[in-house]
């Protein structure tokens, strides 16, 4: 399978790739916006594939038979890159993707991108942000998985997850690794086929807790 992962040099993106790339029937092509970051994904198992989500993203979808979103603009940068990023760059890859006959695509989403008006300020406008590319994606009529993880750490990976429609999350967190491992194995796992669900550490196998999800 020809999968695409967005945000391939981002710390979850990163992760992806390498998880991926160990499955021999995965070709795994990162997205990066700079030819610099190039040797990286190469070294992790990738190939890289130079786009950015702000223009043209038609040449890195060519061929591709699934796609990732990992990407996103980030805490530091203002709401206007949260929403060319975030949302219409989301955006953007599930219309080339329903474009282009590419029926998968798993996206990397946000507790709380269910409800946005119950946060403020910047968070409020992320949210926002993600809900309406998670809904645009619904929509789609593409076969999504919508992830909807508590906040990310950079612990090392517990391989065991909390998988459910809504979830507690008050003071909770996941390490990336974890998040990362959710989205690799839901591209094939088809008990997540058309679900969104949120995530966050806890006590079942990534695996066994995707079949319940
Ligand atoms: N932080 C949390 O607690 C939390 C909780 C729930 C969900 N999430 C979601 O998880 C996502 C991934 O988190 P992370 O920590 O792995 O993020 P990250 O390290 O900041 O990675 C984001 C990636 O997106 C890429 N990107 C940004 N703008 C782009 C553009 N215009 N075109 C192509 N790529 C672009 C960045 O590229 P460069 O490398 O070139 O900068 C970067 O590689 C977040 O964006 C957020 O939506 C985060």
């Amino acid at each position: 399978m020809n999968i695409l992962i967005a945000g391939a040099n981002g710390a979850t993106g990163r992760m992806i790739i390498k998880e991926l790339s160990t499955n021999p029937e995965m070709n795994v092509y990162g997205m990066i916006r700079n030819e610099d970051q190039a040797q990286t994904i190469k070294e992790l198992g990738g190939h890289p594939i130079l786009a950015d989500l702000e223009g043209n993203v038609d040449k890195a979808v060519d061929n591709m038979e699934a796609i990732i979103f990992a990407a996103g603009s980030g805490p530091k940068t203002g709401p206007d890159k949260t929403t060319a990023v975030d949302k219409l760059g989301a955006i953007k890859l599930v219309d080339a993707a329903k474009k282009n006959g590419i029926d998968r695509f798993v996206m990397l989403s946000s507790v709380g991108s269910d409800n946005p008006g119950q946060a403020q300020g910047s968070m409020r406008h992320y949210l926002e942000a993600k809900h309406d590319a998670d809904e645009h994606l619904k929509a789609s009529g593409l076969t999504y998985t919508i992830v909807r993880p508590v906040a990310l750490t950079n612990d090392q990976a517990l391989g065991k997850i909390l998988a459910a429609r809504k979830v507690d999350h008050t003071d909770k967190s996941i390490p990336r690794a974890d998040v990362a491992s959710v989205l690799a194995q839901s591209v094939t796992e088809e008990s997540t086929f058309n679900k969104t669900f949120e995530i966050l550490s806890g006590d079942l196998p990534i695996r066994e807790a995707l079949k319940d999800s």
